[in-house]
């Protein structure tokens, strides 16, 4: 009988799992957009954790999550205490944000590029972390050189940028990047293992022509 339960137990935790990545959409968009998703599988719970985890305590200002997908980190940053309202996911699928906002109904989910994320977010926001799973390897140069401007512009006051990458050496987008990085860690639970990097852009001086965010 006690047997029976904890099976049941067990492939109800299954049936969540596979309910929540969504693994048709996941599979679906990878075929449709295979360089704009960059990975064979929605990311690991201990993944989402650990880059929940790198938010700074004072949690001030808005999070502002990028790529959000089927919502693996969106329900990892609401389980580290991150207030809905304070969170705002970009996504821009179209599949996927149904999804999201299916999933997390007081969450502002918003259908649109991270390249234009100055003009998605309102005038003068504070933030406090950008936490990115785009897939900067294998976006165009263009598109993640245009997604760089757009943190350093928002966070030139503060905050931090948090980004995973599977490219275990540097990848070429962190040549890219025109910031201090803050810490950087690997997580081996995870499909394939990932390198979660902090960056702080508050010590860069801004030079023209930067974007700037009106
Ligand atoms: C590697 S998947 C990550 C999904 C999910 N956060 C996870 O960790 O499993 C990358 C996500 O970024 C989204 N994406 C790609 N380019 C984007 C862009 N320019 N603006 C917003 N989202 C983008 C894709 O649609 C996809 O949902």
């Amino acid at each position: 009988m006690m047997l029976r339960v904890l099976r049941l137990g067990r492939a109800q935790r299954v049936s969540q799992y596979f309910k929540n990545i969504a693994p048709g959409i996941f599979l679906q968009e990878l075929i449709n957009r295979p360089g704009a998703i960059g990975a064979i599988c929605p990311s690991s719970r201990y993944l989402a954790r650990q880059m929940a985890r790198q938010i700074p305590d004072s949690k001030d200002g808005l999070i502002v999550e990028l790529g959000g997908g089927t919502g693996v980190i969106t329900r990892a940053l609401l389980d580290h205490g991150v207030a809905p309202e304070k969170l705002k996911v970009i996504e821009f699928s179209a599949p996927f944000v149904r999804r999201l906002r299916q999933r997390f109904p007081d969450v502002e989910v918003i259908h649109g590029n991270a390249a234009d994320l100055c003009d998605l977010l309102p005038r003068n926001t504070k933030i406090c972390a950008i936490v990115s799973s785009l897939p900067l390897c294998s976006l165009p140069e263009p598109i993640t050189q245009s997604i760089l401007e757009q943190w350093r512009t928002l966070l030139h006051d503060g905050g931090v940028a948090i980004q995973f990458t599977y490219n275990l050496r540097l990848p070429k987008w962190r040549r890219l990047v025109d910031a201090q990085q803050t810490s950087s860690q690997f997580v081996w639970a995870n499909l394939p293992p990932a390198n979660i990097t902090t960056f702080s852009f508050h010590s860069i001086k801004l030079t023209p022509p930067s974007h700037e965010c009106t």
